[in-house]
């Protein structure tokens, strides 16, 4: 079955959110890096089409390499990763990744930079490819520096290209690794409202990795922590904070401060946990 294109997100309140069949599914994933120094043993993840997964967890615990099984840029040394039952490939066109590092490329200017998914795509006319990039690029805030070169621009608007060249072929599965993590505070509060907008618009399934507790509990439908590698998964925590969510409106909820404290123990937790 082909992963469908734009899934309804699953009711807020069904008890299999994230558990169903169909979606993103990590089983029994083992992973050592070169070194042979394991950073899995065992996961199992399974993420359903629609849902915003968010994963936390202290510096080298995996997450990095974590969205790089998803996105089948390193494959596992034992287990599966499957989307819809099949296995991931990077170059599936359901994909879209935001890296830790831009990976921008030096020769493109900004607005060649987000054409590039949807020249691959091959689905728009160049006027429309162009429409669209530029589309994107407002979205990040940077329609001023479409003509840029990726050295002209500051790390953190670098940053936004990237996710703006990720978000522009409007990707059935997103894996965004710190995306934000180079933005000033404003530009950063501005994103994730932005992202969310999107996602309830597309439907995306979204796999973020982040540092900050406070963006994972307003932008997730569910926090994954991981503890050091190799343990994997330390605890899953649903947040069921009512949507839409907008800042600064959901931050001053009290649900939203007692479930950003459980996170807070936890990663408090993992963090000091032996090596
Ligand atoms: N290419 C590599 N070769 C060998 N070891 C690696 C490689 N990439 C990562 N590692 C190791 O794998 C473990 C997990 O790294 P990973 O980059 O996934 O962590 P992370 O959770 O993303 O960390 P951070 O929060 O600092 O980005 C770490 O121990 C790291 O040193
Ligand atoms: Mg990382």
């Amino acid at each position: 079955m082909p992963y469908p294109s734009r899934p309804p997100p699953p009711p807020a309140e069904s008890p299999f959110r994230g558990r169903e069949p169909d979606g993103l599914r990590l089983s029994g994933v083992h992973f050592s890096h070169a070194d042979g120094q394991p950073v899995f043993q065992g996961l199992d993840l399974a993420v359903a089409p629609g849902e915003f997964v968010v994963v936390l967890g202290p510096s080298g615990c995996g997450k990095s390499t974590l969205l790089n099984l998803l996105s089948g840029f390193l494959p596992p040394d034992r287990g599966r990763v499957e989307l819809n039952d099949v296995a991931v490939r990077p170059e599936m066109p359901e994909l879209g990744y935001v890296f830790q590092s831009p990976h921008l490329f030096p020769w493109l200017n900004a607005l060649d930079n987000v054409r590039f998914g949807l020249r691959m795509q091959g689905l728009l006319t160049p006027r429309q490819q162009a429409d669209k990039a530029l589309h994107y690029l407002r979205l990040v805030g940077l329609e001023a520096a479409a003509h840029k070169l990726p050295h002209q621009l500051s790390g953190g608007m670098r940053q936004r290209v990237a996710l703006a060249r990720a978000l522009a072929p409007e990707p059935a599965l997103l894996l965004a690794d710190e995306p934000f993590a180079a933005l000033d505070a404003m530009s950063r509060r501005h994103m994730n409202e932005e992202l969310l907008r999107l996602w309830s618009a597309l439907g995306q399934t979204v796999v973020f990795v982040t540092h900050d507790i406070d963006e994972a509990v307003f932008l997730a439908d569910r926090v994954v922590v991981l503890g050091r590698a190799p343990r994997g998964i330390d605890c899953e925590l649903l947040i069921d904070l009512p949507r839409p969510r907008q800042l600064p409106q959901t931050q001053r909820l009290p649900r939203f401060h007692a479930l950003r404290d459980q996170l807070l123990d936890r990663i408090d937790h993992v963090t000091t946990q032996p090596a």
